[in-house]
């Protein structure tokens, strides 16, 4: 399991094996039947459906224990590489799916990281983007390990099967999106424990 991990950013990349990216798309596709092409106004005030506890009032009524079982190793591996100390985790899932169109205006998430799964996306689906400090973009002049950057936020394209962590204080958004198809991630408010 390799966390690819940019330390002064605070983001990481991985990938799930190719069965259990399978098992998590049988999961979604069953807890999301009711949801897909429903449009509701969320908190943020988008027309974008979230079948969010942190987003909307929407309760999603998913059991994410079964995801959980799968994605928790990913998070505890990327929070390893942050500290030395013993940690638990306080973990806050949900669900988000955007249909044609749908996009999530800039907002900050709770928690410490956030984690993104990408459950079901194509390549018309959008990325999900982070804001970058003005070091960042000084940075990615310096440092030839950094990834490309584009602009004034750093755009991450997500395949099925990958991950993405971020710290959830850090401004993101999602573009609307223009696939025919819906996307779908899974997503983890993450806040850590330190016993120090
Ligand atoms: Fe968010």
């Amino acid at each position: 399991m390799e966390i690819k991990f940019i330390p002064h950013y605070f983001i990481g990349t991985a990938s799930v094996s190719e069965s259990e990216k399978n098992t998590i798309l049988q999961y979604v596709e069953k807890d999301t039947k009711n949801f897909i092409g429903k449009t509701t106004e969320s908190a943020i005030g988008h027309d974008l459906f979230i079948s969010s506890p942190t987003h909307s009032d929407i309760e999603d009524n998913i059991d994410y224990k079964k995801y959980d079982e799968i994605l928790n190793k990913y998070i505890v591996s990327f929070v390893n590489q942050l500290t030395d100390y013993n940690f638990g985790l306080e973990l806050l899932y949900y669900t988000n799916i955007y249909v044609k169109g749908q996009f999530a205006g800039p907002h900050y998430d709770d928690g410490d990281f956030t984690m993104i799964y990408f459950a079901k996306c194509d390549e018309n689906s959008p990325a999900t983007s982070v804001e970058l400090s003005k070091n960042w973009l000084d940075l990615q002049y310096k440092f030839e390990k950094l990834p490309t950057i584009g602009g004034q936020s750093f755009d991450f394209k997500g395949i099925p099967g990958n991950i993405f962590f971020f710290p959830s204080s850090n401004l993101h958004w999602v573009l609307s999106s223009r696939s025919e198809s819906e996307r779908i991630v899974i997503v983890a408010n993450v806040t850590v424990k330190i016993n120090k």
